[in-house]
């Protein structure tokens, strides 16, 4: 028998009751996991139905927000309940993702293991100064196919432009047909900018994934599959230039649960793999396509006429929101052989006497990266700092970087070895609609450039063509304003990074032009000194190692919630959309 909404009633009282607003914290998280415990045990719709009615009753979001959110993510709650100890390491976790409660920036520890020693001489990798080339870094995409000219662009759904059951009739705010602050992008603007970037002429695109919608409560796998097989067919239809995409957290469904190999289930996301396999084959060549398809949506291949290669991660095996990650308590290091795939394609590529660009979806420096996968991600970043020439990611949404040290007790200029950047995000919910396009050293595939091109939505021709025009070039903006200035000929690598955080903690206005460009000059977050945010924000970019951020948890806050903060200045994951945290964050009485 279904539990009543009644019953869901008592139960937000004594939820309430044993989580009063001021002390949310780790053993308040575990005893409400071992209240959750034997409802998950007698079924798993008991637990659905249950979370649903709270939700509803809470006011954590409409009610079919509510529904389409705790059926999707729901189930493997539940299995996760049935299957762990709650009150140990891996309940711990599962509250960390669920109230940012229970977390630690100790790693389990772990050694990655590698097939050889790094080399006594690298091959090293010399400028002759040729013409550089282009390469276009595409991200956070997410095209709502529903997006509805006209439709509400004010609504009570986390996001709007669409028709809605319980749309009112007449809208107070109508979407214009390119896009709206309040919703994800529709087709149209993807189209415009794909044709922005082919005007470029780029040598080839990388795309750092989150084709889909963030209307999470409503896609299922079908409209899954379309908005992937779309945008694939439409970027090779005005792309004339390769594309090596990789794997977001939304490019599946439901949103983020890629399930671990070792998981019960048959949604492990492989239509997902054979999908973009099949798409991708075209750009990336059928061996690397073949890898898509059985290395759980990773693979490596070369750029056609160059010793670069692309070695893109489908990160969602290491994102703390995919809740497959907590179905057990034995403690995997490597789930789905991600970090042995990596291992063995940068072996190969050291080898071989080829340079290597990772491109990924979720940055390795982000709290919401498991802190043990980041300890493992680093040790192979430093084994092959001498390969990688390069770190693209997306995810955040923000035009941003994070810099891995060789020691991260002195994060200073001659210890930078890495620098990552991260690439804006197209949906105009997160800022001004972006790219960025790189000059590239044909010789070191090193970058001699990075600048953004964006269109800005309040421009009165936005509605009727949007176009797109550079916002800054980071050698440019930058270069003279490092200490001391960045060589001419002088490669954007890690140094010159590290040197513009000196610089930003020298030089307070330059610190706020970041600031503002993070997304692309919408958001009018201010980061002061006052409350510790400048240090933090810096201390941020060099940390591409989650243990060495300064993120400070705040209980009963989901990371994207806090992050979002207009003051925040952060800007650090507007990916998420509404989720199963949000559930919890509203029995934790912050609704
Ligand atoms: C569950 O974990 C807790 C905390 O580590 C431990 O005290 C308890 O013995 C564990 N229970 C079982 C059944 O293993
Ligand atoms: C948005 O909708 C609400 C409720 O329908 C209405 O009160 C409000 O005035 C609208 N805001 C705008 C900017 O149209
Ligand atoms: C998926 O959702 C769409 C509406 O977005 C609906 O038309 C379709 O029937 C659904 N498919 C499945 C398999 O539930
Ligand atoms: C890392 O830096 C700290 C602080 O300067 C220093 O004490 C330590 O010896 C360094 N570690 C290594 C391995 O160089
Ligand atoms: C970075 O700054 C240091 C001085 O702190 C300087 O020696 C070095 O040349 C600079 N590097 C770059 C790439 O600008
Ligand atoms: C976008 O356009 C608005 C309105 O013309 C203008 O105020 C704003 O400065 C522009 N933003 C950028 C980043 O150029
Ligand atoms: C920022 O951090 C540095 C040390 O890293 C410290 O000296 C300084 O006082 C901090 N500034 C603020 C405003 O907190």
């Amino acid at each position: 028998m279904r539990p009543s909404i009644l019953l869901a009633a008592v139960a937000a009282e004594s939820i309430r009751a044993i989580l009063p607003r001021a002390t949310v914290d780790c053993p308040s998280c575990l005893g409400l996991l071992s209240q959750l415990q034997p409802l998950a045990k007698s079924s798993t719709d008991a637990l659905v139905v249950q979370l649903t009615g709270l939700c509803i009753q809470l006011g954590a979001a409409p009610a079919d927000v509510c529904s389409g959110v705790v059926n999707g993510a729901g189930p493997v709650l539940a299995t996760a309940l049935r299957q762990i100890n709650v009150t140990g390491p891996t309940g711990e976790r599962l509250c960390g993702a669920l109230m940012n409660v229970c977390t630690t920036k100790t790693p389990v520890p772990f050694t990655v293991p590698f097939p050889k020693p790094p080399p006594v001489h690298p091959k090293v990798w010399k400028s002759r100064g040729r013409v550089p080339f282009r390469v276009a870094h595409l991200s956070d995409v997410h095209i709502d196919r529903g997006y509805t000219p006209g439709a509400d662009a004010n609504c009570t759904k986390p996001l709007c432009c669409r028709v809605f059951p319980d749309s009112p009739p007449t809208p107070s705010a109508p979407a214009g047909p390119n896009g709206n602050a309040h919703c994800d992008s529709p087709v149209s603007l993807a189209e415009s900018m794909l044709a922005a970037v082919e005007h470029l002429q780029p040598r080839f695109s990388i795309f750092t994934g989150d084709v889909a919608e963030r209307l999470v409560w409503l896609v299922n796998q079908s409209d899954v599959s379309t908005d992937l097989h779309d945008f694939n067919v439409e970027m090779a239809r005005t792309l004339s230039a390769p594309v090596f995409p990789s794997v977001g957290n939304h490019d599946t469904s439901p949103v983020n649960l890629f399930a671990r190999s070792t998981s019960n289930t048959v949604n492990n996301s492989q239509w997902v793999f054979d999908i973009d396999g099949r798409d991708w084959a075209r750009w990336i060549r059928p061996a690397a396509a073949s890898q898509v398809t059985h290395h759980s949506g990773s693979y490596s291949a070369l750029v056609p006429g160059t010793q670069l290669r692309i070695l893109a991660l489908n990160t969602q095996y290491w994102y703390i929101q995919n809740f497959w990650l907590y179905d057990s308590d034995t403690f995997q290091p490597d789930p789905n052989g991600l970090f042995s795939f990596m291992v063995s394609q940068l072996q190969q590529a050291e080898d071989a006497g080829e340079r290597v660009w990772i491109v990924q979806h979720i940055p390795s420096g982000g709290s919401d990266f498991s802190v043990d996968s980041s300890n493992h991600y680093d040790q192979v970043l430093q084994r092959y700092k001498h390969t990688i020439a390069g770190l693209f990611f997306g995810h955040t949404h923000g035009d941003q970087f994070q810099i891995a040290y060789s020691n991260y007790s002195a994060r200073t200029a001659e210890n930078a070895v890495s620098v990552a950047m991260i690439g804006p995000s197209l949906t105009p919910n997160s800022g001004n609609p972006a790219f960025k396009l790189y000059e590239v050293d044909p010789d070191t595939y090193e970058l001699l450039d990075s600048t953004v091109y964006f269109t800005n939505t309040s421009d009165g021709a936005f509605q009727s063509s949007p176009t797109w025009a550079p916002l800054y070039s980071a050698r440019a903006a930058y270069g003279p304003l490092v200490d001391p200035p960045l060589p001419k000929n002088a490669p954007l690598g890690p140094v010159f990074w590290h040197n513009l955080t000196v610089a930003f903690l020298a030089n307070q206005p330059l610190f706020d032009a970041y600031i503002a460009r993070i997304s692309r000059g919408a958001s009018a977050s201010v980061c002061s000194d006052a409350d510790g945010c400048r240090n933090r924000t810096v201390c941020d970019l060099r940390a591409m190692r989650s243990q060495d951020n300064c993120d400070v948890p705040t209980p009963g806050f989901s990371l994207r919630r806090r992050m979002e903060g207009e003051d925040s200045g952060l800007v650090e994951t507007k990916c998420e959309g509404v989720g199963l945290a949000d559930v919890f964050r509203a029995m934790a009485g912050w609704a």
